[in-house]
């Protein structure tokens, strides 16, 4: 697997607590067979989770020789998760924002409850500017929930969508589930990925039936499309059809 999704640096958001525990995170998902991971804290923009790109990188180098002193086998690369707004494209350009590996993808969430007025502007704006937005977990959106019209719009505009495969076990409610399932059956998802945050979360104890459940329903083949080619392609910034 190669996980475009996660929050393994330390103290810089609401994921890992410390150099530890990012250790511990890697290990674990060491054994559950990733390859490699793109680390992506959040962006945003209004809030003190917006450390800029030269920091991360830092952050980045440290944890990737602390895994090298203990044979962790995992390769990293940055990114973010952006909470769209106005400014992120100029916070793009000024580096301050990282697209993941530095390709033309970007990791995009947006409020949870209603979407804000001008966010399929902002989002249009993005591609027009020959960025691909991912849409983060659109699982996990209340208004998408319970309007799966509204879902075609993003798709048609040329955004992509990564589901978090910790909905199987429900980690973030029943209709967030309802929705994923329903994603997965109609081969919504270009993504999947781990959005992982602690040594201790629920995917790490489930992850062997996780992964049956989902090649049961979408096949083997579409699992690794969706966990590990798709998202080498990203890595490699080609193009995904
Ligand atoms: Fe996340």
């Amino acid at each position: 697997m190669i996980d475009i999704h996660s929050h393994i640096l330390c103290e810089i958001d609401d994921g890992s607590r410390n150099m530890e525990e990012s250790i511990a995170i890697l290990e674990k998902m060491e054994k559950i067979g990733v390859k490699a991971v793109v680390a992506t804290p959040h962006y945003i923009t209004c809030s003190k989770y917006r450390e800029n790109n030269e920091s991360k990188f830092q952050k980045l180098l440290t944890l990737k020789e602390e895994i090298k002193k203990r044979e962790i086998s995992i390769s990293l690369y940055l990114g973010n998760e952006v909470f769209i707004d106005n400014d992120i494209l100029t916070l793009i350009l000024e580096g301050k924002v990282a697209t993941l590996n530095g390709s033309r993808y970007i990791l995009i969430e947006f409020p949870i409850d209603q979407p804000t007025s001008d966010l399929y502007n902002l989002l249009f704006s993005f591609c027009a500017k020959g960025y691909i937005p991912i849409i983060a977990h659109p699982e996990r959106y209340r208004y998408l929930q319970t309007n799966t019209e509204e879902i075609q719009k993003f798709l048609d505009m040329g955004c992509l969508f990564q589901g978090n495969i910790e909905n199987v076990v429900e980690k973030y409610g029943k209709s967030a589930k309802k929705l994923f399932f329903y994603l997965l059956k109609n081969n919504k998802y270009h993504f999947l990925a781990t959005d992982v945050h602690h040594k201790d979360d629920i995917l790490f104890k489930n992850f062997k039936k996780v992964r049956k459940r989902i090649i049961k329903i979408i096949s083997l083949e579409k699992y690794k499309e969706l966990t590990f080619f798709n998202p080498l392609k990203v890595l490699k910034d080609e193009e995904i059809e």
